[in-house]
């Protein structure tokens, strides 16, 4: 069975009540319970920290084993030299993903320290963008 890991960085605990114009109305463990029924043959694990060290810890720990992680950084992306390092000391292909079109949005948005480290990106198609990463993940 094919191992994903799923990483939200800060303020992703609060979809649903975050910023509803933005994000949806979606809580996360609600999509999550959508994503695990559209792949059933795949283990899907989910993680959540507001903390970057708790961040790089799960990528450390996951990714030598997993067949892929799928991280939305939150605001980390944009700031986060060690998250990048991080995905760049490990073996597993990591897909960056942002529920929102960053490129939409405020400038500083627009840079992300992870882009580089990462297999690819999805951005900019709510929720779907993690559904759509998976699919990316399980079809290299
Ligand atoms: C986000 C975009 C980031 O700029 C922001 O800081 C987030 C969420 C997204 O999924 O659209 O926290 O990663």
């Amino acid at each position: 069975m094919k191992k994903i890991q799923i990483i939200n960085g800060p303020n992703l605990n609060l979809l649903g009540t975050r910023e509803p114009s933005v994000y949806g109305n979606q809580t996360f463990e609600a999509y999550y319970q959508s994503l695990k029924l559209l792949f059933p043959d795949v283990q899907l694990d989910y993680f959540q920290s507001n903390t970057e060290g708790a961040i790089i810890d799960k990528i450390q720990e996951t990714g030598f084993t997993y067949d892929g992680i799928v991280l939305n950084g939150g605001a980390y992306t944009h700031t986060s030299i060690a998250i990048a390092d991080a995905i760049r000391s490990i073996t597993v292909p990591v897909i960056e993903v942002h529920i929102s079109n960053v490129f939409k949005r405020e400038d500083y948005r627009h840079h992300s320290f992870l882009s580089e480290a990462c297999k690819g990106c999805i951005v900019g198609f709510g929720m779907d963008s993690y559904r759509l990463a998976i699919d990316s993940i399980l079809h290299f």
